[in-house]
């Protein structure tokens, strides 16, 4: 194998390959994960949207089909958070990595650290990648613009670069991925490895129903993936459907009857009691959320279920990157890693033959962050 493909990232995680399967919520099962791990990837158990009961299940799944390690991602705004929490430090002897958005306090964090358990934020600003790192983060990922779910506006091109200049720690880069040519360019930028969902989503082993699979299938245009606020309030990236378009032009009233549902579903499914729904609901209210964001919330997980659990593509909406466009095959985990992995090694010794002679550092066989390393780029970003 290509040395440049044993980066800091397998190294700390354990894995052969520089490939993260990222958490997608209703997506990111035990199967998926497994499949991940057996095909020398690390895969996240997405938790977010787990009850404490699915995951400890989902966990026990992933310690008995494989031997390798694995992360689980959650947010510190779900409901049964400090229960999510005990259960990873439970089993600190297997998941050796934690991944979320709005991540834990420090204190939390060198908990983990404590135990073995590496801290692997996602960001998709510079600010909040400074901020992660201060806070204890070990590796960040970097999820660029074009990223599926919930996501920035600033393009990998421009993020990663702008992250891997400002901080030490091992940068991971997500958002548009889904090719050895996208894992060979990162690691040209200096990236320790790629993180790709919507690839992920799409493969064989993936939990969705065939029905919602198809619209991730037809989707040919990028700008019909496109970033919105109308689920709940923050930008998501989705592939436009009619219940969107809705949802979007629907006045006050459509929105807030739609958030009141999801909110009551949402309660049900985390056995929330209406004394925390109400604590929550008072919290955002301080922190400055409006009312109607609050209960929208809600909206992002049950709308998300009813595409991806429950086969209902038009009922729900569809969380996305743009990659879907370009993606039209449902290949099996160990297929799409392998053939990302063998195109990785075809364009790292392309990019090598062009190369005068090896530099002094690489015929002593030193390895670093790959921004260290002179691979000529032509027409990069
Ligand atoms: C269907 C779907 C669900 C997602 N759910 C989560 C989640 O629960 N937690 C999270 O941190 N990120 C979530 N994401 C973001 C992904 O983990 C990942 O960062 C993103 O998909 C990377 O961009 P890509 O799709 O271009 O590969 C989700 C993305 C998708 C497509």
């Amino acid at each position: 194998m290509n040395p440049a493909l044993q980066t800091p990232l397998t190294q700390m995680l354990g894995c052969r390959y520089p490939i993260v399967q990222t958490a997608m919520g209703w997506v990111a099962d035990a199967k998926l994960v497994v499949a991940t791990t057996n095909a020398g990837g690390f895969g996240f158990v997405a938790a977010a949207t787990m009850s404490t009961d699915t995951l400890r299940r989902e966990i026990a799944a992933v310690r008995a089909a494989c031997s390798g390690r694995f992360g689980v991602n959650f947010h510190m705004f779900q409901p049964n958070a400090r229960e999510v929490i005990e259960l990873v430090l439970d089993n600190a002897d297997r998941v050796r990595a934690v991944s979320y958005g709005r991540g834990p306090d420090a204190r939390t964090i060198q908990r983990f650290k404590d135990a073995g358990v590496l801290c692997m934020p996602t960001v998709g600003a510079l600010k909040h990648a400074i901020k992660a790192v201060e806070l204890g983060a070990d590796i960040i990922t970097v999820q660029g613009g074009e990223g599926g779910g919930h996501t920035g506006s600033v393009p990998t091109t421009l993020l990663l670069p702008q992250v891997l200049d400002a901080v030490k720690v091992p940068v991971v880069a997500a958002g548009g991925f889904h090719s050895g040519r996208g894992l060979a360019g990162a690691l040209a930028y200096g990236a320790a490895g790629i993180a790709m969902g919507t690839r992920f989503l799409m493969t064989a082993e993936s939990p969705v129903p065939r029905a919602t699979l198809e619209k991730y299938i037809a989707v040919k245009e990028p700008a019909q993936i496109r970033a919105s606020t109308a689920v709940d309030g923050m930008p998501q990236r989705m592939i436009d459907n009619p219940f969107l378009l809705r949802l979007e032009s629907g006045g006050l009233l459509h929105r807030l009857c739609v958030a009141l549902a999801s909110a009551w579903r949402w309660r049900a499914h985390t056995g929330m009691s209406l004394a925390h729904m109400a604590k929550t609901f008072v919290g955002a209210l301080r922190e400055g959320d409006s009312a109607i964001q609050t209960m929208m919330a809600a909206n992002a997980p049950v709308l998300i279920q009813r595409a991806m659990v429950e086969g209902r593509p038009d009922e729900g909406v569809l969380p996305s990157g743009q990659v879907a466009a370009v993606i039209d095959s449902l290949p099996a985990v160990a297929e799409l890693i392998g053939s990302i992995i063998s195109e990785a090694e075809q364009r790292l010794a392309a990019l090598g033959a062009l190369s005068p002679a090896p530099s002094a550092a690489s015929a002593r066989g030193e390895q670093g962050r790959a921004d260290s390393l002179p691979l000529p780029l032509a027409g990069e970003g």
